[in-house]
């Protein structure tokens, strides 16, 4: 007898490996999650102070099928009842997103069930869809993650327009290359934050960089007035709490106003916030307050949904199986590729 659940909505397998989380997820369509597993390899990149490619690759290769028996062992069904195969397939890097796009495929081929491909920042914008109750198209999509900070006009059917972006550092990055200047293990997005919790977000004035009302970022500017400020204040090892705080601060300030005013501009009434720095308290409260006076609503998923996961590919990938947009087997990583460009 057949493991496939044929009157039942079809159960996606999602497959994320576009960076240094490798992850497997089995997915109900649209986003009920039967079973969830991860394997960070945070503690392995921390010791070269950022992720080594080679070595995320590597890992990658020997954590995907130990999650995929993890994952449907939590879900409590057999391989057989995978009903779709969805995979990052970019952006990200090349050798780590290769490995899972490499993996989906001879899976789903084996099996015989479509591999359908998910861009990276689509999955991230999916994994807010499944909030309860899920934010209706139109909204505007601020994706903020350690590759990517932009802001998008999101339609039904997955489709972007981007709005914005940043023209040099993505936000993530800002906050990891800061937290190594403080000292602070990689990835430094949750280790700032911890050091900021004890800190005044006021106490040292770095800059904004506004870049005259557009909606794109810049945060190398930012970046420098942090080297700068540790080389010439030298502040004490219990003043950095402090720095942290104002650090932060000026790249959440920025987030949020550009956020809202974009959002406002485009008469968009919902903000939707993802990619792991969303996982960001702070930038959760800030922009709740500036996007409640505005008169938006904001829909941010739970922390573990903001960073890498498979849940999110499933999600997306459920919707795109559910629209026919699957993959043939010839299908290739990418390490770049515009969001906009994904659903033409
Ligand atoms: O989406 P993601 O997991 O991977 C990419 O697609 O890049 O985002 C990772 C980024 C890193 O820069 C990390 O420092 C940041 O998200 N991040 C955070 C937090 N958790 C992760 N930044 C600020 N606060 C956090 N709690
Ligand atoms: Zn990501």
């Amino acid at each position: 007898m057949s493991a496939r659940e044929p009157s039942a909505a079809p159960l996606v397998l999602g497959i994320e490996s576009s960076c240094d989380e490798t992850a497997v997820a089995l997915v109900r369509a649209p986003g009920e999650v039967l079973g969830h597993a991860l394997a960070s390899q945070g503690e392995t990149h921390r010791r070269f102070g950022g992720v080594v490619p080679e070595v995320a690759s590597r890992r990658h290769l020997e954590t995907l099928d130990p999650l995929v028996i993890e994952a449907l062992a939590r879900a409590g069904r057999p391989l057989e009842a995978v009903d779709a195969v969805a995979v990052t397939a970019g952006p990200g890097l090349i050798g780590a997103v290769l490995v899972g796009v490499s993996y989906a495929k001879g899976l789903a081929y084996a099996l015989g069930v479509p591999c359908v491909a998910v861009h990276h920042l689509e999955a991230h914008v999916a994994a807010a869809l499944l909030a309860e109750p899920a934010p209706a198209f139109p909204f505007l999509a601020l994706v903020v993650s350690g590759g990517h900070t932009s802001l998008y006009r999101a339609e039904a059917g997955l489709r972007f327009t981007e709005l914005g972006r940043t023209i040099d550092d993505a936000a993530g990055e800002a906050l990891d290359k800061g937290a190594k200047m403080l000292g602070l293990p990689y990835p430094g997005g949750p280790e700032v934050e911890r050091l900021a919790r004890g800190g005044r977000p006021d106490a040292v004035a770095f800059p904004r960089a506004w870049l005259g009302g557009r909606s794109d970022f810049s945060f190398s500017g930012l970046k420098t007035a942090l080297r700068v400020h540790l080389a010439k204040a030298r502040p004490d090892p219990e003043a950095y709490p402090d720095v942290a705080a104002s650090y932060q601060e000026a790249v959440v300030d920025v987030l949020a106003a550009k956020a809202v005013r974009c959002a406002v501009a485009e008469g968009l009434e919902r903000i939707v916030v993802v990619g792991g720095v969303a996982a960001n308290g702070r930038l959760r409260e800030v922009l709740a307050q500036r996007a409640g006076a505005a008169g938006c609503a904001v829909t941010v998923p739970a922390p573990a949904l903001c960073t890498d996961n498979a849940v999110m590919v499933a999600a997306a990938g459920a919707r795109l199986l559910d629209r026919g947009q699957t993959a043939d087997l010839d299908l290739d990583a990418y390490a770049r590729a515009p969001l906009a460009e994904a659903r033409r």
